[in-house]
């Protein structure tokens, strides 16, 4: 009887250990969801209500039905094990944009004083002339988005768009305007507008991406070559207005970012420590479905940024530890 106890005693013990081991993510990998589908949110961003990670991208999974665009949501409480949650949008042309109109990168903000989420996402026709934003609403975190108009913010030409909500609160858009670089600009109080720039960075840069992270901004983002990698790059500055030091390149510039995009840096922070996530997207722009996706947190300090080659890792997103395991 005596051994039977014994044996279940270290049964539960290896049972809680297990338990207790975060799941590992495997950069550049399928990456399947709670049905086991690869997870279709590329070019996304993470939104985190409570406990919970939301994270919506562009689905462009292969049965889709044609002419329509597609954003699905997905849900997490470690940042590896994702459930899907809904195809929050799915939209038909809104403006007479013609085939192969595209919708691309969509970023949710929760406006807490409303309670209502409002997503934003570049909308443009094939030629990519149109670069606008496209805003859409819902009184829940994965009901049905509802379209409600497209501008060009600030009157400003806007392709690739990023978000960043600031540790005071505040939400800005980060949006590339060709010719003149990127801008960083604050959303109006209801989050439904574009209010006010705050820097124009006269740099080249897409798939804008802002951390705040012991007292320094840091501003990264990809030079402009289509769905090509390329070395992306970062700058600091004291405050999002600047000045921004100068750009550097975040990893070895042969290495092309180990074949990734930017797409958002997300700062955890737990009870033992705070890391910084790299959010980028592999992208097969023949297969776009089969894309893939590079998350690595980050070494990151001091004014220097820094995306380590690609390995597999965990994270204790209580303690907010990261940890590379092979
Ligand atoms: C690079 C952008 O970052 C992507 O979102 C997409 O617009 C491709 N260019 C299209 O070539």
């Amino acid at each position: 009887m005596e051994k039977y106890l014994i044996s279940a005693v270290i049964w539960m013990a290896g049972y809680v250990m297990m338990a207790a081991t975060p799941p590992i993510i495997v950069p550049g990998a399928i990456w399947p969801d709670n049905r086991g589908e690869h997870i279709q949110a590329h070019g996304g961003g993470l939104t985190q209500v409570g406990d919970t990670y939301y994270w919506f991208g562009e689905d462009r999974k292969q049965s889709n039905p044609r002419g329509r665009r597609y954003v699905s949501c997905y849900a997490s409480t470690n940042l590896a094990q994702w459930t899907f949650r809904h195809q929050v949008v799915q939209l038909a042309d809104p403006a007479n944009l013609g085939r192969g109109w595209i919708l691309e990168r969509p970023k949710v903000f929760f406006h807490a004083p409303s309670r209502q989420f409002v997503m934003y996402a570049h909308i443009d026709n094939r030629t990519y002339k149109y670069a606008r934003v496209a805003v859409f609403t819902c009184a829940t975190v994965d009901g049905d988005y509802h379209y409600l108009n497209s501008f060009r913010p600030l009157g400003h030409e806007s392709r690739d768009i990023g978000q960043f909500v600031d540790d005071d609160g505040l939400a800005y858009l980060i949006f590339e305007d060709r010719p003149f670089g990127f801008r960083i600009a604050r959303l109006s109080t209801d989050y439904l507008n574009v209010d006010k720039e705050i820097c124009l960075i006269p740099e080249h840069l897409e798939g804008g991406a802002i951390v705040h992270y012991d007292g320094l901004y840091y501003a990264l983002g990809s030079a402009l070559t289509g769905w090509d990698p390329n070395p992306n790059r970062y700058a600091t500055a004291k405050t999002l207005a600047g000045p921004w030091s100068d750009f550097k390149e975040i990893a070895p510039p042969e290495k092309n970012t180990y074949g990734s995009q930017s797409s958002m840096l997300v700062k955890v922070t737990g009870t033992r420590a705070t890391t910084v996530l790299f959010l980028g997207d592999i992208w097969k722009p023949n297969t776009q479905w089969d894309s893939r996706y590079l998350w690595m947190p980050l070494e990151i300090g001091a004014g220097k940024l820094t995306l380590p080659e690609p390995r597999d890792w965990t994270l204790d997103i209580s303690t907010g530890e990261s940890r590379i395991i092979k």
